[in-house]
């Protein structure tokens, strides 16, 4: 069988750990996925950078969007980031040309998912995203696959590490919210802009997507609202804890009358509950399904390691032939019908 060829965008922490693991892990994973995954092309802003890695017989392309076009890449991992620019035109160039994409760009899917999907689907491609939501945390899977049969009553998660990191901090050495963050931006975990991350619209771009898998609805960003934790004193904290509770920022999808819920905002979480116990850059997500019951889980969301197993994940489903649609909407739920007529071939979220 013929290799699986991808082209990589973007060498930064996870590019280069999805490099890296490639070559450790060679062997293994060509049985896992049945064939092997080699990268043909790189592309990354800055080619002098000293990164540790080797990158072997693999091209370098100054311009990223040179893979969306090649014919020897059959794969375009975006590592780059942010909704729009070079990522979003590399995403839309690569689907529209039939080459498969897994992107870890929570801001792009959170924005753009459903467009993309449409697009990924028109092609008979796949659009895979399970390192753009809680890092090594299967949740992708876990909701789209796993948890299919299940009504899922509610999505609750700590979906920001540099968060969840600050608020730890704070709390155990009483330290205040913005001496903290300094540290936190040292961890290489936060945002290019760490407002994102302390605003909470990272966890607001994670949840949105979350909820889309979870209800079956479209992802809808704009409907979230959003509290970040800027406002959150030492002082609260050991308030807090003086009734036995912690002080978490957390992101919740439910069902509402005729609708889903989404909010993401600092809240007391008590003490012994799983979700309270999640620590430093962690990050968990507690769903609730009507078969299954409650299932938490727990891991690193950020960082080289977990987000780059996350992206070979995505990889191996490619190189086994699994295209799965990106989103699941039922008929049912449509916000305009009559787009069904107008839209070409039918799919599964119009
Ligand atoms: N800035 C994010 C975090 C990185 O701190 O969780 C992972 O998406």
């Amino acid at each position: 069988t013929k290799p699986l060829r991808i082209g990589v965008a973007g060498l930064g922490t996870v590019g280069v750990g999805v490099v890296k693991i490639l070559a450790a892990r060679r062997e293994f994973l060509a049985a896992a996925a049945g064939r092997s995954i080699d990268i043909v092309a790189v592309s990354a802003r800055n080619k002098a950078k000293a990164r540790g890695i080797d990158i072997g017989s693999a091209r370098w392309e100054d311009d990223a969007l040179k893979l969306a076009t090649a014919d020897d890449i059959d794969v375009v991992v975006e590592l780059i980031g942010g909704a729009e620019g070079v990522a979003r035109a590399l995403v839309e160039t690569a689907l529209a040309n039939g080459k498969h994409v897994v992107t870890a760009n929570k801001a792009l899917i959170a924005h753009h998912g459903i467009a993309l999907a449409k697009l990924a689907e028109n092609k008979g491609v796949a659009l895979n995203y399970e390192a753009a939501v809680a890092g090594g945390i299967p949740i992708i899977k876990a909701l789209r696959e796993g948890l299919a049969a299940n009504e899922i009553e509610s999505v609750t998660g700590i979906l920001n590490g540099t968060c969840n990191y600050i608020l730890t901090e704070m709390e155990t050495t009483g330290r205040d919210f913005a001496d903290v963050l300094k540290d936190a931006q040292a961890l290489g975990y936060a945002e290019a802009d760490p407002s994102f991350d302390v605003g909470g619209i990272d966890a607001a771009h994670k949840l949105a997507i979350l909820a889309s898998l979870a209800f079956g609805r479209e992802v809808d960003f704009g409907s979230v609202n959003i509290e970040g934790i800027e406002k959150i004193t030492a002082a609260d904290i050991k308030f807090a804890k003086e009734f036995g509770y912690k002080i978490k920022l957390l992101a919740i999808a439910t069902k509402s009358d005729g609708g889903v819920e989404q909010r993401v905002h600092p809240a007391l979480v008590a003490e012994g509950s799983p979700l309270a116990a999640v620590s430093g850059v962690f990050n968990a997500v507690a769903v609730r399904g009507d078969r299954v019951g409650l299932l938490v889980l727990e891991g690193r969301g950020a960082g080289e390691g977990p987000t780059a197993s996350a992206v070979l994940s995505d990889l191996v489903d490619i190189a086994r032939g699994l295209v799965m649609p990106p989103f699941i909407v039922p008929t049912s739920h449509l916000k305009a019908p009559a787009k069904a007529a107008e839209g070409g071939p039918e799919s599964a979220y119009y």
